[in-house]
């Protein structure tokens, strides 16, 4: 098992280049599944366990995948195994994603129930509810969705989602751009991810109007094209890249970045006391030698994020004062406090909030990851902390960060990947 070691305290200084976004990547791979011929080519495609999951189960329904120099080439033609197999869907939630497509597609499919994970439930009701409108029946069967039309395709129709969700979003756009009739989507999420879905099915021959608003048109047609597009920058790895440099009183510009997308992010650091400058595509941050207490509430885009929130914790533990730290989105995803506590951080849990205490210096331990952007938010408290820090169990990190130890020790970092064994327990002392 691999661990990161972290020798902190090293301002971070230079220039990086952010990598492609996993969960726009996640979601145009799906509507590859969409074309009836042709190769759908996706560039910017960042070298990812999730990426390299979906592609493997879009393999397993009987698609054609290839993936070389971040460009990923998808061949739908022969799909036609129509199972998304527990085995994967465990591994990675957003393989729910191939249910609107396979159901738009093929009028039917079989997707197993994603399990949890780290920061709760991960409910699909809203997705299984959308795809019931639009005219599947939905049966539970041994923890799989087991899907079916009810007529030859599926019927457009009006949905009005509860509550935002990206991903009941992308499913049920990318089932009603091939059903009968028209479709409207409202109380839709719009993150980057969901206007570049859109964009990208508009492109494959697709009606869709609102983009890029809660509101959604979709007018069904008969059959979508294979394209080419380009994959977005990921907003959350620009996002930690950026918070990494304010722990530690760095200064460093990410190139290949779309500052608008993280606009609630950059807000956050400049009243945390960062000097922020930007272009087209690039962004320079400047730490401030102290920071400002700077409380958030992660909420749906384009508020602050939730996939920045764990970061920001750390962030805020370096503070001169106290910031309250509010996830609307998931209630639990604070796995990451009782690790940044044990580097001396003082941080106490209150339902769907933190209150983070700042404090002077952070002393570097062994810290266990628990998801992915907890991760990331140990490496951020590593590399503020005095000393040594062990990231253990950095699988996690690897589903969603592309060689991010490079990127950091490329600024300056000290950060090294070694494997262990988890399970060598230490030895007893010898006897005398
Ligand atoms: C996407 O997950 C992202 N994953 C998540 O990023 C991100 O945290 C999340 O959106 C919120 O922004 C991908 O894009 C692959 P949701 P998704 O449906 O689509 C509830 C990361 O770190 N909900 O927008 O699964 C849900 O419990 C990952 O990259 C229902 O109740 O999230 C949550 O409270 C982690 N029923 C809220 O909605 C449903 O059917 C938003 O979830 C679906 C969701």
């Amino acid at each position: 098992m691999d661990k990161l070691v972290i020798e902190g305290g090293k301002p971070l200084s230079g220039t990086v280049a952010v990598s492609g976004s996993k969960n726009t990547a996640l979601a145009l791979m799906a509507a590859a599944l969409l074309p009836a011929s042709g190769k759908t080519v996706i560039s910017r495609v960042p070298d990812l366990r999730d990426v390299h999951t979906l592609a493997n189960l879009l393999r397993i329904l009987g698609a054609r995948v290839d993936y070389e120099n971040h460009t990923l080439t998808v061949s739908a033609a022969n799909v036609s195994h129509l199972e998304a197999p527990y085995e994967l869907v465990k591994k990675m939630r957003a393989s729910i994603y191939v249910l609107g497509p396979l159901l738009g597609r093929f009028a039917k499919a079989r997707v197993s129930l994603p399990g949890g994970c780290a920061f709760g439930p991960r409910p699909v009701d809203l997705h299984i509810e959308a795809m019931r409108k639009l005219g599947a029946t939905i049966e539970l069967d041994e923890g799989y969705i087991v899907a079916k039309a009810k007529r030859k395709t599926l019927i457009g129709a009006k949905l009005n989602f509860k509550l935002v969700s990206v991903g009941a979003t992308g499913n049920a756009l990318m089932a009603a751009v091939l059903a009968k009739g028209s479709t409207q989507i409202a109380n839709a999420a719009v993150e980057p991810e969901i206007s570049a879905l859109a964009k990208l099915l508009v492109k494959m021959g697709a009606k869709i109007d609102g983009i890029g608003t809660s509101t959604l048109e979709i007018e069904g047609v008969n059959e979508l094209y294979a394209v080419r597009e380009e994959n977005l920058c990921d907003r959350i790895e620009a996002g930690t890249l950026l918070t990494a440099a304010a722990i530690t009183h760095g200064k460093i510009t990410l190139t290949d970045i779309e500052p608008i997308h993280i606009k609630a992010i950059l807000q956050k650091l400049e009243a945390a006391g960062c000097t922020i400058k930007t272009t087209a595509n690039t962004v320079e941050l400047r730490a401030p030698k102290k920071l400002n207490p700077v409380s958030i509430v992660a909420k749906p885009y384009p508020k602050f994020p939730t996939d920045m929130q764990a970061q920001w914790t750390a962030l805020m533990t370096q503070a001169v004062g106290a910031s309250k730290i509010t996830d609307t989105i998931y209630a639990e995803r604070f796995k990451h406090i009782p690790e940044l506590n044990r580097l001396g951080a003082e941080i106490d849990i209150n339902g769907n909030s933190a209150l983070v205490r700042g404090v002077k210096k952070l002393k570097g331990a062994k810290v266990m990851s628990t998801d992915l952007r907890a991760s990331a938010s140990l490496i951020l408290g590593g590399l503020a902390a005095e000393g040594t820090t062990e990231v253990l169990r950095i699988y996690h990190l690897d589903r969603g960060y592309e060689k991010i130890e490079e990127k950091l020790r490329n600024l300056g970092a000290s950060v090294r990947r070694e494997q262990y064994d988890e399970f060598a327990s230490p030895k007893p002392p010898e006897e005398d």
